[in-house]
């Protein structure tokens, strides 16, 4: 992903790995000519970088060329993510540096996206003077005329949340990509409710895209030259999806394996996948199909039975591992794991944090996304529960678990040094113009010496070496 584009110093519950994954900007300048420049910046999720896309298109229909230097644009977007207080702070504090720009160029239209649009709707606008534009994930399509109330001197808010909105026919501009890598998203919003998540509030309910439409635009992907695709949903695994008729069913199953089938030249991964709907029809699939990365993402949240139900997460400890143990019976050790963990959780006591503890030894996932938690208003947990672990513990708890997974990510990354992988070249690495970055199909980043190779080549690699977060190693003919 794109190096962070803020000094994130006062971000200080992420990992390193996910403040690298978090920020993103424009990356592009389309360039045809247009009049008008629009700069979008993505925080938060896949989702939120996918939608930019989405974004990016319908403005460019309107008369926006995207540019990469926030000092030509006509028009800033913040597309922006509610998920804990500091993603939230993240966003104030770059509308303040917007605001100094703003001064020196009053024309200058600033618009919040995305969830903390949806979140706030027009407080926003009375909390952040130098808004002009509000508008929530699934009014996108409204922007043209929102953004020409703005130039008739008002401000424009469209936060309304639909049931239906797939964005299924907007063929989005790439801005997040390589050239070999794409978001592709199978659906919108969540159902869960999770008693700590504000998504099902900012993102409404689920909504599964037409299958054909999924698989048209992974065609065309391959065609311009893609050679690998990630299927997004906040919960993959419950996509369901049935034509008019009633006569074509598609569950998530079947939606891997028509795109896996496009292509054995196009790598499929796909993310998130809730340990509650992961089925063993899944898995098989998954090992069906050798472009089918053998990569899951599978968010724990807590190792503890009790905290789990007081989390609204449907599962519990047995369940989990019952799901972790399919996965390594179906598709042996080799299968890359990764989770999320949240560490004090309202009420989660010292021998429950080392439940998740445990549960990280059980599994040794390859990796993982941790956090302390944190209370977003309106939530479940923020109704009915006291957050009353104090941010010290929090902390402290996070810390215990982040040195766990390290020792973990440490000895999955020493098991495959002497074995070969196959590993999608994306670029230069970020130190060298010498070395070549990819990723094997566990998703994990490998570093090769450039020689003749090119981004796009698949490569078989020797593993030489590892830290970490990196394996190192040599091509092998
Ligand atoms: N749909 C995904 C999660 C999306 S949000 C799933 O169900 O797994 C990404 C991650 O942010 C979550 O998995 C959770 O670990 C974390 N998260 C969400 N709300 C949070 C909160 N209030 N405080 C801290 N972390 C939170
Ligand atoms: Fe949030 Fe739970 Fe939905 Fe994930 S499944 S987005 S954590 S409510
Ligand atoms: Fe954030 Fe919204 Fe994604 S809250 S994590 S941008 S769905």
């Amino acid at each position: 992903m794109h190096a962070p584009i803020l000094d994130l110093d006062f971000i200080d519950n992420r990992t390193p790995e996910e403040a690298a994954a978090c920020d993103t900007k424009v990356t592009v300048d389309t360039n045809t000519g247009r009049q008008r420049k629009l700069y979008i910046e993505s925080y938060g999720c896949q989702m939120n970088f996918s939608d930019s896309e989405i974004v990016s298109s319908i403005l460019f229909e309107a008369g926006f060329d995207t540019t990469s230097d926030v000092k030509n644009a006509d028009l800033v977007l913040l597309n922006t993510c509610s998920i804990r207080e500091k993603a939230e702070t993240t966003v104030r504090h770059r509308l303040l540096q917007l605001q100094h720009m703003k001064k020196k160029r009053p024309g200058l239209i600033v618009g919040v996206l995305g969830c903390m649009a949806e979140r706030l709707k027009k407080n926003l606008l009375e909390e952040e003077k130098m808004v002009d534009l509000v508008v929530g994930p699934d009014a996108y399509r409204d922007l043209p005329s929102l953004i020409s109330e703005v130039e008739g001197g008002h401000k424009a808010v469209n936060v309304l949340l639909s049931r239906e909105e797939t964005y299924a026919d907007i063929n989005p501009i790439r801005l997040n990509s390589n050239g070999v890598s794409a978001f592709v998203s199978i659906m919108r919003g969540c159902d869960n409710m999770c008693s700590f998540c504000v998504v099902p509030f900012t993102r409404g309910r689920e909504r599964s895209r037409d299958a054909h439409s999924i698989v048209r635009e992974a065609q065309e992907l391959v065609s311009q030259g893609y050679k690998e695709v990630t299927l997004l949903g906040q919960n993959v695994d419950s996509y369901k999806w049935a034509s008019e008729d009633g006569t074509e069913k598609v569950n998530f199953a079947q939606l891997l394996e028509k795109v896996a089938l496009i292509s054995p030249d196009l790598r499929v991964r796909f993310s998130t996948s809730h340990p509650k709907d992961i089925t063993d029809e899944v898995l098989y699939t998954i090992k069906k199909y050798d472009n089918i990365c053998k990569y899951i993402h599978l968010p724990a949240q807590s190792g503890n039975s009790r905290v789990l139900d007081l989390m609204n997460r449907t599962y519990d400890r047995a369940w989990y591992i019952d799901r972790v143990d399919a996965i390594r019976r179906i598709l042996g050790d080799e299968c890359a794991i990764s989770t999320d963990m949240i560490s004090g959780f309202c009420t989660e006591t010292e021998e429950e944090h080392k439940d998740t503890l445990t549960l990280i030894d059980y599994v040794q996932y390859d990796y993982a996304y941790m956090f302390f938690y944190s209370e977003r208003p309106g939530t479940l947990a923020a109704r009915k529960l006291e957050d009353d672990i104090p941010l010290e513990v929090k902390k402290r708890r996070l810390q215990e678990v982040i040195d766990l997974q390290r020792h973990y990510s440490l000895i999955r990354n020493e098991k495959t040094v002497g074995t070969v992988q196959k590993v999608l070249l994306e670029g230069f690495s970020k130190r060298s113009q010498e070395m070549l970055s990819g990723r094997d199909d566990k998703n994990r980043m490998v570093i090769i010496p450039k020689m003749d190779y090119q981004k796009g080549d698949y490569v078989n690699v020797l593993i030489t070496h590892c830290s970490v977060g990196t394996l190192f190693g040599e091509p092998i003919l």
